[in-house]
Order: structure tokens, then C-alpha cells, then sequence
């Protein structure tokens, strides 16, 4: 039975392919520091794969710390790698910070690999490293664009290091470039938990609905698009954690021929935030306040993914509806006491 280290494992994604590493046998072993989570996701990731994973309360950004966990699982097949902090505007406010967590982790853990390059990688990457694509929808040789946030450069740079250092070291990686991952598990017992005042659309919206938050604002009106809002490619995150099997099996099968290779994750199809906005009252009953506000610094018109290249090589495609999507974020919501 392999043995797969999901470093971020109690978070969002992480912990939604957690479930699914345990549903395919599996040994998970997670590291999380807590650092924008809560313990009991452990207890929901148990409670829906009948197995309770190894937790590891470590700082992968440390590496005394990172070193001497590692050094005890010399054997791991590979590891998927989530653990980072990704605000996109408290990046803004916190440089240091955002570079030194998420550089530092990426670092600690390529040194680990370096050293045991039967180890693979799975690296979470993100549709900012685009930009404002000039053509939609966006491939991966698209042009990277400069970085708009620290969180974005992270992502950039953090591509850059692992394809330096697995062609050093002749281990294999893979990058998954996330477009936006919404929604949460069906059984409600894992989901999204931004914590303090959501920055994400989604969120803000299940919150608003709970009447936990006031105020849902839409961010510009006047964007070059089917209704005047921002377009972005919503993708469950259910999707996104089977993606994560298929890459990393695709590691152990050996397949592919470059050091890293790079995927998008997204459904190939663009929503405006007034579909959003529709979708959630459609597939829950419940009825939005919301209000037209201006456009927010740093927000791109539009972005959504070419899904080909997964497809053909991960063999891997989004399956949820955006309206699945919903109603699985209202269920997770609803069991949330008022924060
Ligand atoms: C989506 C759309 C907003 C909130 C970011 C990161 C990306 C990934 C996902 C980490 C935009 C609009 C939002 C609100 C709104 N993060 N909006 N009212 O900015 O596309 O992507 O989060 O991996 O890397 O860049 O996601 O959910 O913040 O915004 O109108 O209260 O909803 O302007 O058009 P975004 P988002």
C-alpha cells in the first residue's frame, strides 16, 4: 500500500482529496500546521472514508522541523503538496510573510525529493499565473503574465523552482493550476471554511444566505461581458480532488516525458458572478440581497480554462454543474454554527 503525504491536508482541497486518496486504498499521511483551519476537519474526513488519516501538526516552512518529519517516512510514493497560504489581497499587505511560508515549504519539501526522486509531486498551482489571458479558453502554454499579488508570484515562481529542481534531481511533478474551486463534499461533513470575512464569491454568498454576513456586494457591472460582471471558470471541488488522483497515478504509472508537467483544472466553461448569483438561488430557493459595487483592484475580466490537455493526458474532466456546486456549498453551510 502506498503512502502519500497531503501537506495541507486538513484545508480545502486538501482535505476533500484526502478523502479520495482513502476511498482508493490509500495510506494518507497529513501535515497541517492549522495555520487556516480547524482540527475537526479530520473528524469529517474519518467520518465520510471510514478511516481516520495520520495528522502531523508540523510547520513545513521550517526546515529543522520539515527535515525531521520527513526523515521519518523515507518511504513515501509522493506527495501532494496544498500547504500555502493563498489570500490574494493579504498577499498585498504581507509579502514577507507570503514568501517566506510558501517558498520556504516548497523548498523543504523539493529537498526531500531531491533525495528520494522515486518520490513524485503534485504541485497547487493557479489560473492567476495567466493574468488577463489574451485568448480564452486559456491553454497552458499560454503566456505567463506578470504576477498581479505576491500570492500569484508564489505561484509563478513556485512553478519555476520545481522545474529546476526536478530536472536537477530527476524526479517527476506535476502543477495543477487551479481555476476556482468551489462547493464542498456531498455529505456536508467537509466544505469550505474561510475563516473571518470571506475574500471568495462563494462563500460570501452561503453566508450571506445563512444571514451570517450583510452586504453581498457584485464587484463592477460595466466589464466587457454577457451581463456587465466578471467571468471565472467554477469548478467543484470534488472534481478538483479526483484530478489529483489521476495526476499522481499518473506519477506512479511513469507516464509523460518531462520532468514537470502542468494541467488545467477547470470545467472549460465561464460563469458571470449574476450567474453565480442565479445558480445559488436556483438551486436552493433561497433569495440573494446583493448590490452593484465598484470593480475590485486586480480582478480580471475574464478566465476560463481549456480542458483538453487534461482530458487527453490525465484523462480526467469536470463532472459537477455549477448548480450541483450550490446546492453541495449551501448544504456545508448550514451545518456551520454562526461564525
Ligand atoms: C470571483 C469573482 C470577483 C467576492 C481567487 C484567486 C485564485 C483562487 C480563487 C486561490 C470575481 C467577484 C467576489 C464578492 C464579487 N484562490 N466577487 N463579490 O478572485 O477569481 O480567484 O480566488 O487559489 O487564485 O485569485 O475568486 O471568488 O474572489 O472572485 O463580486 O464578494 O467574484 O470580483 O469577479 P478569484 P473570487
Amino acid at each position: 500500500m502506498k503512502t502519500v503525504l497531503v501537506t495541507g491536508g486538513l484545508g480545502f482541497i486538501g482535505s476533500h482529496t484526502t478523502v479520495e486518496l482513502l476511498a482508493r486504498g490509500y495510506r494518507v499521511l497529513v501535515a497541517d500546521n492549522l495555520a487556516n483551519t480547524r482540527r475537526e476537519v479530520l473528524d469529517g474526513i474519518a467520518s465520510i472514508a471510514g478511516i481516520r488519516p495520520t495528522w502531523a501538526n508540523v510547520d513545513l516552512a521550517d526546515p529543522v522541523a520539515c527535515r525531521s518529519f520527513l526523515a521519518g517516512h523515507p518511504d513515501l510514493a509522493g506527495i501532494i503538496h496544498f500547504a500555502a497560504h493563498k489570500a490574494v489581497g493579504e498577499s498585498v499587505q504581507k509579502p514577507l510573510a507570503y514568501y517566506r511560508n510558501n517558498f520556504g515549504s516548497l523548498l523543504n519539501l523539493l529537498e526531500f525529493t531531491a533525495e528520494h526522486p522515486r518520490c513524485g509531486l503534485i504541485f497547487s498551482s493557479s489560473c492567476t499565473v495567466y493574468g488577463q489571458a489574451d485568448q480564452l479558453p486559456v491553454c497552458e502554454d499560454a503566456p505567463i503574465k506578470p504576477a498581479e499579488s505576491p500570492y500569484g508570484n508564489t505561484k509563478q515562481v513556485g512553478e519555476e523552482i520545481l522545474r529546476d529542481v526536478a530536472k536537477a534531481h530527476g524526479f517527476r511533478a506535476i502543477a495543477l493550476r487551479y481555476f476556482n474551486p468551489i462547493g464542498a463534499h456531498p455529505s456536508a461533513k467537509i466544505g469550505e471554511l474561510p475563516l473571518g470575512v470571506p475574500q471568495n464569491l462563494v462563500p460570501f454568498i452561503t453566508q450571506s444566505a445563512a444571514g451570517l454576513r450583510a452586504g453581498l456586494k457584485v464587484f463592477g457591472n460595466d466589464y466587457a461581458t454577457r451581463d456587465g460582471t466578471a467571468v471565472r471558470d467554477y469548478i467543484h471541488v470534488v472534481d478538483v480532488a479526483l484530478a489529483h488522483i489521476d495526476a499522481l497515478e499518473r506519477l506512479f504509472a511513469g507516464k509523460g516525458s518531462e520532468a514537470v508537467e502542468v494541467f488545467n483544472l477547470g470545467t472549460g466553461t465561464g460563469s458571470t458572478v449574476l450567474e453565480v448569483i442565479a445558480a445559488f438561488e436556483r438551486a436552493t430557493g433561497k433569495k440573494l440581497q446583493w448590490d452593484f459595487a465598484p470593480r475590485r483592484p486586480g480582478d480580471v475580466v475574464a478566465a476560463y480554462a481549456d480542458t483538453n490537455k487534461a482530458a487527453a493526458e490525465l484523462g480526467w474532466r469536470a463532472e459537477r454543474s455549477l448548480d450541483q456546486c450550490m446546492a453541495d456549498a449551501w448544504r456545508w453551510q448550514q451545518t456551520l454554527p454562526g461564525r
